[in-house]
């Protein structure tokens, strides 16, 4: 059995034919849509690699099952920039050294402008790490990150 999906990715509706109900949204943006700038990690929701925002809100696409997004509007970091403009936060962590490898940075990116959408701006840096605690740096980039969003914030 096939399902017919509608989504919005980063502006552009999408229908996507599904054979199999278990296919992640992770593995939908990097598999078929060549959307790679999201990143697996762990793929069990505990590193935030794979963060994605989903109705404007921080997911972990690893999680989140394709058949269960019908109608939703997915923005990933491909979807951030503004042609040649970078996102405030995109441009927040180039300029706080905010990542070592870059791996996790899409994650980190996506979590930050999720969480400033969601409201949860502070200009505390205990409180900002906390916000961030879903998004792992192997690397240790903690400070740079944390500067990063507080700096995005404003
Ligand atoms: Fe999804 Fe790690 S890859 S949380």
């Amino acid at each position: 059995m096939s399902l017919s999906i509608s989504l919005t990715i980063n502006g552009q509706p999408r229908t996507i034919a599904l054979d199999d109900p278990r296919v992640t949204l992770l593995d939908l943006l990097r598999e078929r849509l060549d959307l790679t700038g999201t990143k697996k990690g762990c793929d069990r929701g505990q590193c935030g690699a794979c963060t994605v925002l989903v109705d404007g809100r921080r997911i972990n696409s690893c999680l989140s099952l394709v058949a269960s997004l019908d109608g939703a509007d997915v923005q990933t970091i491909e979807g951030l920039a503004d042609g040649d403009a970078l996102h405030p936060v995109q441009a927040a962590f180039i300029e706080a050294d905010g990542f070592q490898c870059g791996y996790c940075t899409p994650g980190q990116i996506m979590s930050a402008v999720g969480l400033i959408k969601e409201g949860h701006a502070s200009g505390d840096p205990e409180r900002v790490r906390e916000l961030m605690s879903g998004n792992i740096c192997r690397c240790g980039a903690y400070q740079g990150i944390t500067e990063a969003v507080l700096e995005a914030q404003k």
